[in-house]
């Protein structure tokens, strides 16, 4: 065991975990967050993307050590009081129907939207698909998840 200090969704927490931990199970299991999901544990599902620093990576296949000393933002750390822009478009549009991807999409949604901006690109309806390739729905088709970014990219 050994300590492990971190901030997620703006609280600095420090836990006494096992070298071997994933970044997925000190979220889900030992911080009860288990708004992040764990579909394939093998990087292929995007279910269980949170963001590091900023940027979204993939929580299954990450160790939780290797997260010391940064800022892990989850969906349960997304909303301000009110739903973020991108959850709002999710609801919006139907962006989900069993919801289990719904934690990653949007993690990676935000993260493109944000990404695009900064770069000054167009993050059109290819972009869109294009960089949902990480993120697994076994339900949706995924048109409405594109039409949900669509809108969320108006209004961040
Ligand atoms: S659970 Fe991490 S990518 Fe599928
Ligand atoms: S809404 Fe069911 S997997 Fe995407």
């Amino acid at each position: 065991m050994t300590d492990l200090t971190l901030t997620v969704n703006g609280k600095r927490v420090t836990r006494d975990v096992p070298g071997e931990t994933l970044l997925s199970e000190l979220l889900r299991e030992t911080l009860r967050l288990t708004g992040t999901h764990v579909g394939c544990d093998t990087s292929q599902c995007g279910a269980c993307a949170v963001h590091m620093d900023g940027k979204v990576v993939k929580a299954c296949t990450m160790l939780a050590h290797q997260a010391a000393g940064t800022e892990i933002t989850t969906i349960e750390g997304l909303a301000n009081g009110e739903l973020h822009p991108m959850q709002k478009a999710f609801n919006d549009n139907h962006g989900l129907q069993c919801g289990f991807c719904t934690p990653g999409m949007i993690m990676a949604g935000v993260d493109m939207v944000q990404r695009y901006k900064a770069e000054g690109k167009t993050l059109d309806e290819a972009a869109i698909r294009h960089e949902l390739e990480g993120n697994l729905c076994r339900c949706t088709g995924y048109h409405n998840i594109v039409k949900s970014i669509q809108q969320a990219a108006t209004e961040m």
